[in-house]
C-alpha cells in the first residue's frame, strides 16, 4: 500500500480538504449496517427502471454502440428531452442549441457553479436545500450566502429575496429547488411569477432545479423557466421520474449563450455522457414520456397514509407538493441533537431518518417515502412506540407542547 510522500496531501486544494463528504450518505451507510432497520433516509425511487428504457440500453450495446459520442450528447436524446419539456411543462428549447446532457443533475450543479462564479462571487441559496449546490459552489471559491425560510413554510418569499438582494447587489446566481428536498414544498405559477418579477429586475441567474417536477401531486409542476427563461439555468432529468439514479442523466435547458460555455466544462469534465445511457435516456424522454404516472400514483398514497400517521402522532411538518419526503419538526420532548436524534431512534426504534441539519435546518428531520407503503406502516407503528415511551419518560409533557 503507496503511503504518501512527506505528508505531500498537505498540499492539495485547500477548499478541497475542507469540503467534507455527504453527511447524508455517511449516515445512511451507518444505518445500513443495523439489523431489521427501517431505512426513511434514502432520496431515490424504490421502483425499477422501465422495462422499454432497459430494453432500449440492452439494444444500444448490443448494436456495438462502444464509440465516443456526441459530448452535447446524442441527436435524439436532445430531441426527446425538447419535447418532453415542451410536452409536459410548455417550455421551449431548441435541441441543438439550448440543451445539453449531463451525468445526472449532480454533474450539471458542479457545470453550472464553475461557468458561472469566479473566486469571491456570491450565489444565494434559500434553506434548507439539498447540500451539494454548497458544495459546488463553495470548491469553486464562490462564497454561498444562506437565506432562511422556516418561517415562510420553507418557500422564499419576494420580500424576503427583495431584501437579500438590496444587501448582495452582485450576487452571480440565485439556485431554487422546486419541488424542494428535504421539504418537497413546491412554488405555485403565482409564486413563480411574484419572484420573477424581483428577479427581473437584476442582471442574476436562476438555477432552477425541477428534478422532482414529474412528482407533484395536487397541481401541475409550474417552472422558473416559464416565468423567466433569459435567466434561467434550468435542470431536470430521469433519475426521479423514471427511477434511475443509477443510470446518471440529466438535462440543462438554457440559453444558448450559457450553453455553449456549460458545454465546455461538461466536455472536460467528461469527453461525453456513455452512449448506453443516452440510448436510455432518449427512450424515457420519448416514449416513456409518461412513464411517472403510475409511480406518481404510489407515492400519492405513502404521502396520504404519512399523513395521517404524523397527525395521530401529533407531529408537525410542513405540507408536501412534491417530490417524496416530509419535513417534520422535532417534538420539544425529543432529543434536539438531530444527528444524535437520527441515532437514537434508529438504534431504539429501527428507524432510519436525516437529520435537517444536513440540509441547512436544524429542528427538524427528513424523512423520505420512496420505499414500499408495507415498510412505511412498519415505520409509522415503530415512531409512534418510540414517542409515546419518550413522552412517558417526561410526566410534565403535555399534547399542547408537541
Ligand atoms: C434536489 C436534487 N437535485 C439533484 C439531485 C441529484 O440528481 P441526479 O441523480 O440527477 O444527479 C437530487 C438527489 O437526491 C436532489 O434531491
Amino acid at each position: 500500500m503507496p503511503q504518501v510522500r512527506k505528508n505531500l496531501e498537505r498540499l492539495t486544494n485547500t477548499v478541497v480538504q475542507g469540503t467534507k463528504p455527504s453527511m447524508i450518505l455517511a449516515l445512511n451507510q451507518e444505518f445500513k449496517g443495523i439489523d431489521d432497520i427501517v431505512m426513511l433516509t434514502i432520496g431515490e425511487p424504490d421502483f425499477n427502471t422501465p422495462e422499454h428504457v432497459k430494453a432500449a440500453a440492452v439494444a444500444d450495446i448490443q448494436a456495438d454502440d462502444s464509440h465516443y459520442g456526441l459530448s452535447k450528447g446524442t441527436a435524439l436524446l436532445l430531441k426527446n428531452a425538447a419535447s418532453f419539456l415542451k410536452d409536459r411543462y410548455g417550455l421551449d428549447y431548441d435541441p441543438k442549441t439550448e440543451l445539453l446532457t449531463t451525468i445526472g443533475v449532480t454533474e450539471g450543479i458542479f457545470d453550472t457553479m464553475k461557468t458561472l462564479l469566479n473566486p469571491g462571487d456570491e450565489v444565494i441559496i434559500p434553506q434548507p436545500t439539498f447540500p451539494v449546490y454548497g458544495a459546488a459552489a463553495t470548491v469553486c471559491g464562490a462564497k454561498v450566502v444562506p437565506v432562511p425560510t422556516v418561517d415562510d413554510d420553507f418557500l422564499l418569499t419576494p420580500a424576503r429575496l427583495t431584501a437579500v438582494l438590496a444587501e448582495h447587489p452582485k450576487a452571480k446566481a440565485i439556485v431554487l429547488a422546486s419541488p424542494g428536498n428535504p421539504t418537497g414544498v413546491a412554488y405555485s405559477e403565482t409564486q413563480i411569477a411574484a419572484l420573477a418579477a424581483v428577479l427581473k429586475q437584476h442582471d442574476i441567474f436562476v438555477v432552477s432545479d425541477e428534478i422532482y417536477s414529474e412528482l407533484t401531486y395536487d397541481r401541475p409542476h409550474a417552472s422558473f423557466a416559464k416565468a423567466l427563461p433569459e435567466q434561467t439555468i434550468l435542470f431536470n432529468g430521469v433519475s426521479k421520474s423514471h427511477a434511475m439514479t443509477g443510470y446518471r442523466l440529466g438535462i440543462i435547458a438554457a440559453p444558448a449563450a450559457i450553453i455553449s460555455q456549460l458545454a465546455v466544462i461538461h466536455e472536460l469534465i467528461t469527453t461525453t455522457q456513455p452512449n448506453v445511457v443516452m440510448a436510455a435516456g432518449a427512450e424515457a424522454f420519448g416514449p416513456g414520456e409518461n412513464d411517472a404516472e403510475s409511480m406518481r400514483a404510489e407515492y400519492k398514497k405513502r404521502r396520504a397514509f404519512l399523513i395521517s400517521a404524523f397527525d395521530q402522532m401529533g407531529l408537525h411538518y410542513v405540507y408536501p407538493d412534491g417530490a417524496f419526503y416530509f419535513f417534520v419538526k422535532i417534538p420539544d420532548y425529543l432529543e434536539q441533537d438531530g444527528f444524535k436524534l437520527a441515532r437514537q431512534i434508529a438504534k431504539e426504534a429501527k428507524v432510519g431518518l436525516t437529520p435537517g441539519v444536513a440540509f441547512g435546518q436544524a429542528g427538524y428531520m427528513r424523512i423520505s417515502y420512496a420505499t414500499s407503503l408495507a415498510q412505511l406502516k412498519v415505520a409509522a407503528q415503530r415512531l409512534s412506540a418510540f414517542l409515546k415511551m419518550q413522552k412517558a419518560k417526561q410526566p410534565s409533557v403535555t399534547d399542547a407542547d408537541m
